[in-house]
């Protein structure tokens, strides 16, 4: 969506602050020992008080609250029975509905004693973010996002995931313009003020190169290596861009 009132904005903001919320308080309680579906019900919790909903249920019937991806999953891991141990890579993706408003962010959790390749893989992904994010005003050309993303993965010795990019939203959860998180000449449609998308560099210490699952929806690296994300959503301004689901 475009953001056309102060209206839209305020109701923006407060989803994106509910997700923001739903982020903290899961990263806050994630334990060893915990299953990925006990740390679900944590987020369901908070999105519930707050009257939120799911939102990948709500679009696409998926089979949980977050995505929780483990390790070398990369996204849209189904919440269960796996038990998260010390020194996983805990991927957590929210994103939620309210009065028809969409955002959505995940960040990266190593599971404390990790490995320091494991704990720079989370750092890089979220440096892929801060890079992109820094040149995304209007007037940039979309695909210079991707290319800030991609530069700052390489620099650190990473890979992009090419086949999970950014995306519009505010009324859905998926909408135009795609934004890909590696430089790709066809992307070169100027961002304008007021649009909100999301920024969200999903790496790989291997190829980069992703399957899904036979359960449908988990999506692993092909290679097995272990996989990072972060992501906000943002409105685009003339200037630095707001971040919708921080907090
Ligand atoms: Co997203």
């Amino acid at each position: 969506m475009c953001i056309e009132t102060a209206e839209d904005l305020r109701r923006l903001m407060k989803i994106g602050r509910i997700v923001g919320l739903t982020l903290q308080a899961m990263q806050e309680r994630l334990r060893p020992g915990m299953t990925t579906k006990q740390l679900d019900m944590i987020g369901l919790g908070v999105l519930q008080r707050h009257k939120a909903k799911p939102a990948p249920f709500l679009t696409y019937g998926f089979p949980g609250v977050a995505c929780i991806s483990v390790n070398d999953e990369a996204a849209h891991g189904i919440p269960g029975t796996r038990v998260i141990r010390a020194g996983d890579v805990v991927k957590i993706d929210v994103s939620a509905e309210l009065d028809g408003y969409f955002a959505d962010a995940a960040i990266t959790v190593p599971v404390l004693p990790v490995s320091s390749a494991y704990q720079r893989l989370c750092e890089c992904a979220k440096a892929a973010f801060e890079a992109a994010a820094a040149v995304a005003r209007a007037g940039t050309p979309i695909n210079q996002l991707g290319l800030a993303a991609e530069k700052t993965t390489r620099h650190w010795g990473y890979h992009i995931i090419r086949d999970l990019p950014g995306h519009g939203i505010g009324r859905a959860l998926h909408e135009a313009p795609n934004v890909p998180t590696f430089y790709r000449r066809q992307a070169s449609k100027r961002l304008v003020e007021g649009l909100v998308i999301t920024i969200e560099p999903h790496i790989a210490i291997g190829s980069g190169r992703i399957v899904t699952d036979p359960d449908g929806w988990t999506l692993r690296t092909q290679d097995g290596s272990m996989a990072a994300a972060f992501e906000h959503t943002v409105v685009i301004t003339n200037d630095r861009p707001i971040l919708v689901t921080a907090v």
